[in-house]
């Protein structure tokens, strides 16, 4: 080596420390031990799929996890030694540890690399910061990383996590609310996925100025991932979530059209607000009260003179079939004989610094403490104060400003907080402070009620959708807005976390009469369906736009309702596997190049049946990709063979839908909120198809946790084209449908005409069926009538809860 390679080799060793060969392994079941040259590393098998690794460049830490809820489960795995390596293996993924200097790859049992450390650079620190460089492999992308702006394939940039609110945002803005330090890496056919289980503030590079590497850092703490190889994206979210739980079933209400802004009051307004929904015959289940409803911001307590008897507005709202969600902060205001601030203080519940002083910072009540959510004592005192709120009636609990905001936006990093017993900083503790909230009122107001309450949150990290459906905060009144949002949810959905939903409409600015009209529209296919806006913008309701827009929006609320018997099962299925509710392409379509041309990125599906192709406004076309298979129109039911694109001549009646052939779509009557009941025939939808389709129905009272003791109905339900059937399983569960019969209505099935169910013969009729209603009025060119429908062949029948065999 020359002298001049040799200096920068030393210059190098003193600025990046390398973890350096291993010294020594020992090897138990399924896990390896390992002494570095510079610190230690433990290499866990979690499951089949799943292998942990962790490095310290001094001893390992106390093992503890606010994201992580699932123990290693017993696997057969095989660990083999030589000088040179250690080899891992189990039936589905083998990882190889290259003893010198200390590395790690993935393959597949077949021998397929998936992922490996760059071999010159693998794991270092800079200072406190530690890194892992991935090889860059041929045509990689990457997607993920939860609530993360830019392109559906992140490959060329880079990203930085660390809770931040931002007012008004722009639409490629990094870092945003929520941290979720999970991605997937797609190249060759393969998959996998990484998950750093760090809190502190982590970056990820996916070859962003560099041509080299994938990387992941933290800014503190351990090297701590999950790499998760499964053959199909959604089992890689399906992994990620065994590791850091799914979803709860939400309350069936949650999922009805919510009514928001920044603020209604007083409670006449509201009660307007909410009749005027009735009046014009726009379903709707929510209403939310934003920070007015409190006394000069002050958590826990009614604005009396806004509010005089809020039990008595919450029980009218109730009457009428709407809940009432309202908007807590972490700011306590610094106030002497104001009742939260008191009995924070006296059970010493705040933030402090290190000299023991409470935390102050600036925010809507003004000076304030902020509780130690990451204390159990905290959280517990939360739950306590929660009663103040849920003893009026209110069934919902919107955590804001949770990132910790404060104004000037720099919190002291020098604050304290107890990590569960884990004592630590802000560095530490920030991207963890809103999840831990969302958890105390989860819990909180889960025990109160004792039943399902509904919670949502502005920030959050992995894990979150245990407790909590996220928003994604403050946008603004723009197309690019609808359109980033829309990826910023399917990015969340990539990350585990399904119950999502955007300011429709937009939170700052006003949107266009176009703009508001493709949002609401989207809105119906979107899981947290909330119209909101911001103060002294103009009002946003759907009739704050004219009368036809009005329509429409009704027209898409209403299908909305009609949906929910397929939306809450696509909920169900979200709390058995975390497969999330709107899907992007690249769940299904993983390794077709298309689906992640800017042109084509923002298209989703709603669970898994609906092809949505969001619309900006004012565009007379655009351009639509079927992925493969067939295609429905929904609206009139023409068919698009897949794997090619199309121009769409588009009109402002209706929104770019889709249903994908084979699927099985169960609807009900409209109501106005999921108080009302549907009547008691469940229409169930199949659209002919070349491939197998099963859907798993469930129902259940969609207001307690009943379920939890079998108190649910659910029946799987096979289309198979083979044999022309559809067969529908024997229903599991303790409870009664609610639809005592079922309407089958057969989507391109013309020439039908008759069927058998469970031998007895049924003839089918030929009828016409619109999803929205005709608003001709608008419509001088007719291009939306009443003759737009689809031509279908249906029959009715009773709901038997045995097996049910229907040949076609
Ligand atoms: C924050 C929230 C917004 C809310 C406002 C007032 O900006 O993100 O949704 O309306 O605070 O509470």
């Amino acid at each position: 080596m020359s002298a001049c390679a040799m200096s920068i080799c030393s210059f190098a060793q003193n600025t990046v420390m390398r973890a350096g060969k291993i010294k020594s392994a020992s090897i138990k079941a399924q896990e390896v031990k390992i002494t570095l040259e510079n610190g230690e590393a433990n290499v866990t098998v979690y499951s089949p799929s799943i292998i942990r690794v962790r490095l310290n460049n001094q001893q390992l830490a106390d093992d503890f996890s606010y994201a992580v809820i699932a123990k290693p489960v017993e696997t057969k795995s095989t660990i083999t030694q030589n000088s040179n390596e250690i080899v891992i293996s189990t039936d589905s993924l083998k990882a190889v540890i290259g003893k010198n200097p200390f590395s790690v790859a993935f393959y597949t049992p077949a021998g397929e690399l998936i992922n490996e450390d760059e071999k010159g650079l693998t794991s270092s620190w800079i200072g406190t910061e530690v890194t892992d460089y991935k090889k860059m492999q041929e045509g990689e992308r990457f997607v993920g990383l939860g609530e993360k702006t830019g392109n559906l394939d992140r490959r060329g940039f880079g990203y930085t996590n660390w809770n931040s609110d931002f007012f008004g945002y722009a639409a490629n803005q990094d870092p945003l609310y929520a941290s979720i330090p999970f991605y997937i890496g797609i190249h060759h056919g393969l998959n996998y996925g990484i998950f750093l289980d760090n809190t502190y503030e982590t970056d990820f590079n996916f070859g962003a100025s560099n041509d080299r590497f994938s990387s992941f850092s933290a800014k503190g703490g351990e090297l701590n991932y999950y790499f998760i190889y499964n053959k199909k994206v959604a089992d890689i979210i399906s992994s990620y979530t065994s590791l850091t739980g799914r979803m709860q079933l939400p309350p069936l209400w949650s999922l009805g059209y919510q009514q928001n802004r920044y603020s209604y009051y007083p409670d006449t307004e509201v009660l307007r607000i909410a009749q005027t929904l009735r009046e014009k015959k726009i379903p709707a289940d929510g209403i939310t009260l934003d920070i007015h409803y409190m006394e000069n911001y002050k958590l826990f307590t009614w604005n009396k003179e806004r509010f005089a008897d809020p039990k008595a507005m919450n029980e009218k709202l109730q009457s009428m079939g709407f809940k009432t969600t309202v908007i807590v902060d972490p700011g306590i205001k610094v106030e002497k004989g104001y009742e939260a601030y008191e009995s924070g203080l006296k059970n010493d519940v705040f933030i402090k610094y290190s000299d023991g002083q409470n935390y102050t910072g600036q925010v809507w009540p003004g000076w304030c403490h902020f509780p130690d959510f990451t204390s159990e004592k905290g959280r517990n005192w939360w739950k306590g104060e929660l009663k103040y709120l849920t003893n009026t009636g209110v069934s919902g609990i919107w955590n804001d400003m949770n990132e910790i905001s404060t104004w000037g936006q720099k919190m002291p990093n020098n604050v304290l907080f107890n990590y569960d017993s884990h004592p630590t900083t802000h560095l530490q503790a920030h991207n963890v402070y809103a999840l831990q909230m969302a958890r105390s009122s989860y819990e909180g107001a889960r025990a109160i009620l004792n039943k399902r309450p509904f919670i949502l949150t502005r920030a959050g990290f992995a894990g979150l959708q245990r407790y909590t459906a996220i928003w994604t905060g403050d946008n603004r009144a723009e197309d690019d807005h609808m359109l980033a949002g829309v990826r910023l949810l399917n990015s969340l959905g990539l990350s585990g976390v399904p119950f999502t939903g955007m300011d429709i409409g937009g939170f700052t600015g006003n949107p266009s009469v176009g703009l508001y009209t493709r949002w609401m529209q989207l809105g119906a296919f979107i899981p947290y369906f909330r119209n909101h806006t911001q103060l002294n913008t103009k009002s946003s309701e759907p009739w704050a736009f004219g009368e036809e827009v009005l329509e429409i929006s009704r027209n898409y609320i209403s299908l909305r309702y009609k949906l929910l018997p397929y939306l809450y099962s696509t909920f169900y299925e979200a709390s058995q596997d975390g497969l999330p509710v709107v899907r992007s392409l690249a769940i299904d379509y993983t390794h077709d190049s298309k689906i992640y041309e800017p042109v084509f990125q923002n298209q989703f599906t709603f669970g898994k049946s609906f092809l949505v192709a969001p619309v900006e406004s004012g565009k007379d076309f655009m351009k639509i990709y079927f992925p493969k298979g067939k295609w429905y129109n929904l609206y009139n039911d023409a068919e698009e063979s897949g794997g090619k694109e199309k121009i769409e001549e588009l009109t402002i009646q209706k929104l770019p839908v889709y249903v994908k052939e084979s699927s099985i779509i169960p609807m009900q009557s409209l109501i106005q909120s999921t108080v009302e009941k549907p009547t008691d025939t469940l229409s169930i939808h199949v659209y002919k198809g070349s491939v197998p389709n099963t859907f798993v129905y469930y129902e259940d009272d969609g207001t307690t946790y009943d379920y939890e003791a079998g108190s649910f109905y659910k029946r799987s339900m096979t289309y198979d084209p083979a044999t022309n059937t559809i067969v529908m399983n024997k229903a599991e569960g303790k409870a009664a449908s609610s639809f005592k019969n079922i309407a089958l209505i057969l989507h391109g099935f013309d020439g039908l005409g008759n069927i058998k169910v469970n031998g007895t013969n049924y003839s089918l009729q030929d009828g016409s069926i619109s999803f929205l209603s005709a608003i001709s009025k608008f419509d001088p060119q007719g291009t939306f009538s009443n003759a737009d429908g689809c031509k279908v062949k249906m029959t009715v029948f009773r709901n038997e809860s045995g097996e049910m065999k229907i040949v076609m």
